[in-house]
């Protein structure tokens, strides 16, 4: 009997192309565990509220330069600042669903044609999430899905490099969904995948990425 043996919570992290819905489907994901009884929360990466995070902000809108290592290396920065409160959080049986993380931090920079091992290195030793959604969406469909804003990273080219990249770097906790299905479906899916690892983490200790 282990009733009084809270469970940890889960690391739920959503990736995708910029345009791919998964903003959308996180805050769906949150209700339906809440819905459920579940603590869990609601994070993204960037942080734009820490120091680091405004830094970030600021060249994403092109209020600021920086060398590509430089702004790696402040994404990077900025899940390290959180790393602790997140292990808290999980350790004392909250949830997280995470927009972004890692492998956005990766397949950003990555695209920008820096090594991939370089852009892998100052990630490892973070939490690895127990499970990776990847939305799948086409370049060119998600730029038309009522066009790009006007954040540094949002065009069509850019993008496609990125998608390659994402490829390269999916592993065991990755599920890949189909972000052309309708929005009822990916998030049934995504609902599934998510029960299914709160499950079975319950009594796999947290892990670290990477290492
Ligand atoms: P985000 O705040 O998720 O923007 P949006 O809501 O417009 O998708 O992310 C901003 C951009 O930052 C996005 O293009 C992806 C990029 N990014 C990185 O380059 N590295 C990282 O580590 C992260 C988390 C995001």
């Amino acid at each position: 009997n282990n009733s009084e043996h809270v469970s940890r919570g889960v690391l739920i992290v959503l990736e995708g192309l910029d345009r791919c819905g998964k903003t959308t489907q996180c805050g769906k994901l949150v209700s339906f565990l809440e819905g459920r009884g579940l603590p869990v929360e609601a994070w993204r990466f960037p942080d734009r509220n820490t120091d680091i995070g405004r830094m970030i902000s600021s060249y994403l809108t092109n209020r600021s330069q920086l060398d590509d290592q430089a702004i790696h290396l402040l994404f990077s920065a900025n899940r390290w600042e959180k790393r602790s409160l997140m292990e808290n959080k999980l350790r004392n049986g909250t949830t997280l669903v995470v927009d972004r993380y890692s492998y956005s931090g990766v397949s950003f920079s990555a695209a920008k044609g820096l090594d991939i091992e370089w852009c892998k290195a100052p990630e490892k030793g973070l939490i690895a999430p127990d499970l990776v959604v990847y939305l799948d969406i086409m370049p060119e469909e998600a730029a038309s899905r009522g066009g790009y804003g006007s954040e540094r990273y949002e065009q069509l080219e850019f993008q496609r490099n990125v998608a390659h990249c994402y490829q390269i770097l999916h592993d065991a906790a990755w599920k890949v969904i189909d972000a052309r299905l309708p929005l009822d479906s990916i998030e049934n899916q995504i609902q599934g995948l998510a029960l299914e690892s709160i499950k079975s983490c319950q009594k796999k200790p947290l892990s670290t990425l990477w290492l």
